[in-house]
């Protein structure tokens, strides 16, 4: 049977409403943020709810369909993307908050809801969802839970996965599995959530969840850091952690050409401290009495002068003067303005190995390509690091000479190819040097165990 007679299928079945042929995409995006090719799809899929995804991919099933699911396409792997034959099922109409649990602490979302709805209605609420990255405006939560997304705020509140108690998706049969669960302690046989979770769409679309909510801080501190070398880039995390209780909720690294090339780039953003320094910290930490809390972190702080950890820093004085800080550290999202060919990687290593990594990489990309504009930031309390090229003349898919250096020098520490981006298309050629080979094969079964016809972004991951 042809793909036509599958998408004449879905349309007959669910409406033109909800299955919209390529003229009627309108503006719409079609491809994530990687820059990676991506063809249009025979038809976009736009459910209303969790039994039109069950239709979709029971008629997609029966014709042998192939599906990719598109969250926000904030993606940057290439995940999200349509091969040629395949239609996208698009989870933008599934973005409701179904319910606030202020006793259990929960909150049941669709799996289209973006990530910032998410944040506010918690804070509206007097609670706190802590996930947070720099395209927290367009994200999804279903998109988050398919890549396991990390971010800003891991150091404290953990990945993704770790936000979660209850999630309903439908794999590619059209059955519905799993469910809207709130309990904290659930051990009855194995856990598909956490298969689920980091599958990058390829083993189920995830429909519905139960978020994990947490107490809202009401202490935040942040300071702006300037450091002389990694060494003391390691020691401030160690004594960060050990000395401001309650917790490090963000330590995020710049080297200094991060730095300089995104303030020199956007002219939005200003310098926080007067003089250049070789690595910078955005240090944040949470409590809950403001005045003991800032206190605390200015002491902290004081003593990290003293000791010639940090050589200097700037106490955010309001909220709107850490956003400023955050918005140097958020300048990712801003990368095609000034360097739209580079490449981009996301690679983790134990905490002591980061340095190492970061000069190796450097030293060898400079020796092959003494022109290259190399920027190195992170989240290091979670050991990793995004390490971005850009090699003047070469074009924006000419990036396998790099991807070699870079990936050599993970290979050589026992770092992982992924940190918190997933593999998508981008990596999947890569994956052999992060996970075994029984792993693999192990992963290649779990697949056709679930999706034997191989309908679920095929061509992905494995
Ligand atoms: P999409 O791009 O639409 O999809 C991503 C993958 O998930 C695809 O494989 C897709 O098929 C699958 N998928 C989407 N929805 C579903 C669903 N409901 N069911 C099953 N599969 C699904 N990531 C981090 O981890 N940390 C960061 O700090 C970070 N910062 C970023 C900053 C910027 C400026 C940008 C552009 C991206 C950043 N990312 C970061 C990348 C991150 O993966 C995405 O932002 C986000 O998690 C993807 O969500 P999305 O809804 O856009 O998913
Ligand atoms: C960041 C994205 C790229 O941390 O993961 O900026
Ligand atoms: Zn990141």
């Amino acid at each position: 049977m042809t793909a036509s007679e599958a998408v004449s299928a879905l349309r007959e079945t669910l409406g033109a409403d909800v299955v919209a042929l390529p003229g009627e995409f309108g503006e719409r995006r079609v491809v994530d943020w990687s820059g990676l090719p991506g063809e249009v799809p025979l038809a976009i899929i736009r459910p209303r709810n969790t039994e039109e995804v069950a239709q979709a991919l029971a008629i997609c099933s029966r014709y042998g369909q192939p599906v990719v699911t598109q969250g926000g396409l904030t993606g940057l792997v290439g995940g999200a993307n349509a091969r040629g034959g395949e239609v996208a099922l698009s989870l933008d109409r599934m973005n409701r908050i179904v319910e606030i649990d202020e006793v259990s602490g929960t909150m049941t979302v669709e799996a289209g809801a973006v990530l910032q709805t998410v944040q506010e209605a918690a804070s509206a609420a007097g609670f706190y969802f802590p996930l947070d990255l720099g395209a927290r405006g367009s994200c999804t939560i279903g998109g988050n839970l398919a890549t396991n997304a990390g971010g800003n705020r891991v150091i404290k509140y953990g990945m993704m996965r770790d936000q979660v108690l209850g999630l309903e998706a439908v794999l590619a049969s059209g059955a519905v599995v799993g469910g809207l669960s709130k309990m904290i302690k659930n051990n009855s046989g194995y856990d598909l959530r956490h298969l689920l979770i980091g599958s990058e769409g390829t083993l189920a679309v995830i429909t519905r969840v139960v978020l994990r909510l947490r107490p809202r801080p009401t202490a935040t501190a942040t300071a702006w850091c300037g450091l002389p070398g990694f060494e003391a880039v390691t020691t401030l995390l160690t004594r960060a952690q050990a000395g401001l209780a309650p917790g490090v909720s963000a330590f995020e690294v710049m080297w200094a050409g991060y730095h300089d090339a995104v303030l020199g780039n956007l002219p939005n953003l200003r310098a926080p401290l007067g003089s250049p320094h070789p690595f910078y910290v955005l240090l944040e930490s949470v409590g809950t009495d403001p005045v003991r809390h800032n206190e605390a972190f200015e002491e902290f702080l004081g003593a990290m002068l003293e000791e010639g950890i940090v050589t200097d820093a700037a106490i955010a004085s309001s909220e709107a003067h850490a956003l400023a800080f955050w918005a140097i550290r958020d300048a990712p999202g801003e990368y095609q303005r000034f360097i739209p060919n580079h490449a981009a990687y996301d690679v983790s290593f134990s905490i002591a190995q980061v340095g190492e990594a970061a000069a190796r990489c450097e030293a060898r990309l400079r020796e092959r390509w003494p022109q290259a504009l190399v920027l190195i930031y992170g989240h290091l309390g979670d050991g990793n690091i995004h390490i971005v090229v850009d090699v003047p003349g070469l074009g924006a898919h000419d990036h396998d000479d790099i991807d070699r250096v870079i990936y050599d020098v993970t290979r050589e520490l026992g770092g992982s190819i992924s940190a918190e981006h997933g593999i998508g298309v981008k990596k999947r050629h890569y994956l052999p040097q992060s996970r075994r080979e029984t792993d693999i094969d192990a992963m290649r079964a779990i697949k056709s165990a679930l999706d034997p016809l191989g309908i679920l972004n095929p061509g992905k991951v494995v």
